[in-house]
């Protein structure tokens, strides 16, 4: 639908001068334009990721990124931790299972954050080689405290995996003052750049594990893809998504020109705007606050309501398309994403749309 307004937990609204670099004429990928471009792309990532340490640059979503650290770290029957507090903490667990690791589930359950006492005590006994862990949980609208995590993780000399698909570029996370060994994102959500592009980036100590590892890989071959990024004219192995390459490239310039730290107090106005309102309006979150995202907000849906009467009247009468739940939470909340690029026009809208809608259908 033309004109509408995303505000979904991505892809997110891309902002004008982005767009128009997306129409432009794509660059040949083997040319003296694409490695300079490239070039930069990767200093403004490694600048976004907090880290000395190369940003490996993938065409595939945020899936491919988690799948391809899993498969270029780790050996046959690794025994890893995956902290799950929802969907996405799922599907890391899917994944290390895919590529036949000792994986365990440690579940705090949809709604709530990692609980720091008893990841402690599992970590402390259990003997894993690492810890694979969502920073923002997307599907239930919970950040969690990565940076004690990795604290406690380290403590005893466990890998760190971050999936911070749906928040790196919005709220703080410092890979290397941190002490995280993977971290994984993509283009579409805080980098404010259509989807097609997954980074990733890896600590000394997790590229030393990549020497050994036995798992099979091959267009997600992170050391070849390294190779590329440290030539002195930069390239891929492969076709790269060229044009999300030019977008992101102008979205992450953007972005370090308002400056990380202003976006960071934007997201925390924005959202403390959204769960204020929501509190007004009568309706409750789904998780508690303190651990409630600024970048995604999940409301429950009272029982008089059905979630997708709610999201259609949203998009047909104010052309604002906001979310429903996923797996265990479809049809009993709907997410509102506020992150990336985001005007105080667009929310003001989203937040009146919501107000006549749950008026309207009561
Ligand atoms: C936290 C998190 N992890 C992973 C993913 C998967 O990303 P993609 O859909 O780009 O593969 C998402 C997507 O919403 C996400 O929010």
């Amino acid at each position: 639908m033309k004109d509408i307004i995303l505000m979904t937990p991505g892809p997110t609204m891309v902002p004008e001068e982005v767009r128009k670099v997306t129409g432009m004429q794509p660059l040949h990928h083997r040319t003296p334009d694409f490695y300079a471009l490239f070039s930069r792309l990767n200093n403004n990532l490694k600048q976004i990721f907090k880290t000395k340490n190369e940003v490996i640059t993938l065409t595939s979503s945020g899936t491919g990124g988690m799948e391809a650290v899993v498969a270029n770290i780790f050996s046959t029957g690794d025994k890893v931790l995956v902290a799950s507090i929802g969907y996405f903490g799922e599907r890391f667990y899917d994944i290390a299972k895919a590529y036949g690791l000792d994986a365990e589930l440690l579940d705090f359950g949809w709604g709530n954050a990692v609980d720091l006492n008893v990841l402690e005590d599992k970590l402390g006994n259990g003997n894993y080689k690492a810890l694979l862990v969502t920073h923002n949980e997307t599907s239930t609208g919970v950040t969690n405290n990565v940076k004690e995590i990795a604290k406690i993780a380290n403590r005893y000399g466990v890998v760190v995996i971050v999936d911070a698909v749906s928040s790196l570029g919005g709220i703080p996370l410092e890979m290397d003052e941190w002490g995280i060994d993977a971290v994984i994102t993509c283009s579409q959500k805080c980098l404010m750049a259509p989807p097609g592009l997954a980074f990733v980036s890896l600590s000394e100590r997790a590229w030393q594990m990549a020497k050994t590892s036995n798992l099979p890989k091959y267009y997600f071959n992170l050391k070849k893809a390294k190779e590329g990024v440290l030539k002195s004219n930069p390239d891929t192995p492969a076709t790269p998504a060229v044009s999300t390459i030019m977008a992101v490239s102008k979205s992450t310039e953007m972005l370090l020109n308002t400056g990380l730290e202003e976006v960071y107090k934007r997201q925390v106005l924005y959202g403390s705007k959204v769960r204020n309102y929501i509190k007004d309006l009568g309706l409750e979150l789904l998780p508690r606050e303190e651990i409630a995202s600024n970048l995604i907000t999940a409301i429950k849906v009272p029982e008089k309501y059905k979630a997708s009467d709610i999201i259609n009247y949203m998009k047909e009468n104010y052309k604002v398309l906001i979310t429903g739940g996923q797996g265990l939470l479809k049809g009993k909340i709907i997410r509102i994403g506020h992150m990336g690029y985001l005007t105080d026009e667009m929310l003001d809208k989203t937040l009146t749309a919501l107000k006549e809608a749950v008026d309207t259908l009561k």
